[in-house]
Order: structure tokens, then sequence, then C-alpha cells
């Protein structure tokens, strides 16, 4: 890996401008989405999406988002059925990815989609993000903006964190503040016509299942592909994590939710937007604090499923 400084861009129009045209050069450049920082690159050039995967550290085989400006320019990539394009007009843009069929005629590099015939589409609510895919005039590919298995970021400084980040293995990161969401994207895909939930994110999925007017089945999301039952371990912690803790053992760092209080809190009023937006932000701040970590129960509807799922990932064992 090539050590150059990685730029830190302005979100005005001339950062965006000169970092369309370092994605158009084949560079990768982190950018802010609703959901967390992505690490971008052009899905249509393998050579850029590659140093994707090289920043990162992560393994080839697992199948990146591609982002898009519009449902228009998504409609180019796949194949949208009538429950797709009705998922599609109800969240685009929005934090919700949609695997679909690949169109013959895509043209997206073999490596973005690790050689499958399906493609995880996703228009961005993002303004940053928005006007990057606009001057850039492409589709982007992108996973989230840390080193393989590390907690995703949610601000231009976790991206560049000097203990695990990018900084130095990217061109350029796109400061655009805090990620509203905080969580990734809900992704939904379809086996035989019906509509599985690939990964809880940041669309309940009550409210997807209410736009269809029938119930998600549980499918496997290929980042996590063990036996049942089991987690791989991803967003981890240096330190471990337990689980539902009612009160700190001695020397854990307790986060807390609505009534248990804790050393930290995702919310102490019990919101789940709030803590969503708050999980990975507070989940490195335990870790600096060198201490196992305990976590207080979050309950598991709406945006609670996903964050339920980020903390047993954390907790899983490495
Ligand atoms: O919110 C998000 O989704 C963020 C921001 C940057 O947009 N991106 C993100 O990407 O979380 P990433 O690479 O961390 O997660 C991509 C996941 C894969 O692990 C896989 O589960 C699923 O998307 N995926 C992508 N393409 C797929 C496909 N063709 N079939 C099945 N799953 C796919
Ligand atoms: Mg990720």
């Amino acid at each position: 890996m090539t050590s150059h400084s990685t730029l830190t861009l302005r979100p005005d129009p001339d950062g965006i401008a000169r970092a369309a045209r370092l994605l158009a050069q084949g560079q990768a450049v982190a950018l802010p989405t609703e959901t967390v920082y992505g690490l971008a690159a052009d899905a249509r050039n393998g050579e850029a999406v590659a140093r994707i995967y090289e920043a990162k550290g992560r393994p080839a085989f697992n199948p990146l988002i591609v982002h898009l400006a519009d449902a228009e320019a998504a409609a180019r990539i796949g194949v949208f059925d009538e429950d797709a394009l009705r998922l599609a007009r109800a969240f685009w843009p929005g934090p919700l990815t949609l695997v679909v069929p690949l169109r013959d005629d895509a043209g997206i590099a073999g490596i973005v989609t690790a050689g499958l015939d399906s493609v995880g589409l996703r228009v961005p609510a993002h303004p940053v993000a928005h006007a990057l895919l606009r001057a850039f005039d492409g589709s982007l590919a992108a996973p989230s903006a840390n080193r393989s298995g590390r907690i995703s970021p949610t601000t231009a400084a976790h991206v560049l964190d000097p203990d695990g980040g990018l900084s130095g293995r990217i061109a350029a990161v796109v400061d655009g503040g805090a990620c509203p969401v905080g969580v990734e994207s809900t992704i939904v895909g379809w086996r035989e016509g019906e509509p599985l939930l690939l990964r809880p994110g940041g669309v309940p999925a009550e409210a997807i299942e209410a736009v269809l007017g029938r119930p998600l089945g549980r499918g496997a999301d290929l980042a996590a592909p063990d036996a049942p039952g089991q987690l791989s371990s991803h967003y981890a912690p240096a330190a471990s994590v337990r689980l539902d803790a009612a009160e700190a053992q001695p020397g854990e760092t307790l986060i807390g939710f609505g009534p248990v209080a804790g050393d930290l809190s995702l919310s102490a009023s019990g919101d789940l937007t709030e803590a969503a937006a708050r999980l990975f932000d507070t989940l490195r701040a335990a870790d600096r604090l060198g201490r196992p970590i305990a976590v207080a129960p979050v309950p598991r509807h709406g945006l609670g499923l996903a964050i339920n799922d980020r903390l047993a990932r954390a907790a899983a064992p490495r």
C-alpha cells in the first residue's frame, strides 16, 4: 500500500469537484452518507474498486453496494420487479439497499458483485453524497470506510483515525460532519419471489413490510456466511463486549440505554433513533477507556433490530 497523505475536502462545490475528479482518475475517496461514511470508487473501473479492497484489507468475496444519484440510474444497472419498484419509490433516496438481478449491459466491474449475478443498489439521501454522485455522473461502489471487521465510521475523524483508520491509505475524505442515521442501510433481497431481510438497518423492517403488504423472510447476510445461529465477528472493538447487561461487573465500562444509566449512554431517554446515531461513536469512546465493555438491553423493534445486530457482531467470538 502506498502511503500518501489523505486530503480532507470540504463539502462545498470546490471540494466536491475535487473529489469527483479523484474518483474519475480511479482513486478511492471517503464520503458521508446518511448512514455511515462510505469508501467510494468508480464502479465501472475494476482497478479503482480493487483500491477499496486494498485500503480496507477486505476479503475479496464480499460484494459491494453500488450507489446512484437516482432510481433511473439504478434501473440501468439492476432489474426491478413490482416489489423492488414499490420499495424504491417508498424509501429512495434513503437508507435502503435492494439486491436485484444484475442487467447484462450494466457495465459494472465484476469485482463489485464478487462475480454474483445480482447487485446491491442504493440511492443515498445525504446531500453531500448526492452532490458528489451528480458531479461524478456515474455509479460508485462503496462499503463502509473502515478497515475490514472494525467499527464503521460516522465522522471524517473516524475515517482518518490513526489507530486502525484509513489515513494514508486513500486519496481523500469529504468531511460532511456526523452521519444522521448512524447504522448502515437495511438490505432487502428476494429468493423465489419471497422478500428477505438480508441485513437490518436504517429503515425499520416493519416499515418495509407495511409497503410490501407481507412479512420479510430472514436471509443470511453475505457478510456473515457462518453456520445458523452464529454471527461473524464484525464491528469489533479491541475490548470484549457483553450484551444485555443490567449493571456493570467490577472493571467494566457500561454503555447504558434508557433507565440503565451506564458510564456512557446510547440514549438516556430511550430513543432508538438517537441510539442508532450514537452507536458506533459510543463503542469507540468505550473502547478508548481500555476496559471490557458491557451494554444495557436495547429493545428489538424499529431501529433497535439493526442496533442489536451490530452489537451481537461486536460481541461475537473473534
Ligand atoms: O449504509 C450502507 O449500506 C453503507 C453506506 C456506505 O452506503 N454501506 C455498507 O456497505 O454498509 P458494506 O460493504 O459494508 O455492506 C455491503 C453488504 C455486503 O456485506 C452484503 O451483505 C450485501 O451488502 N450485498 C451487496 N451486494 C450483494 C449481493 N449481490 N447479494 C447479496 N448481498 C449483497
Ligand atoms: Mg461495513
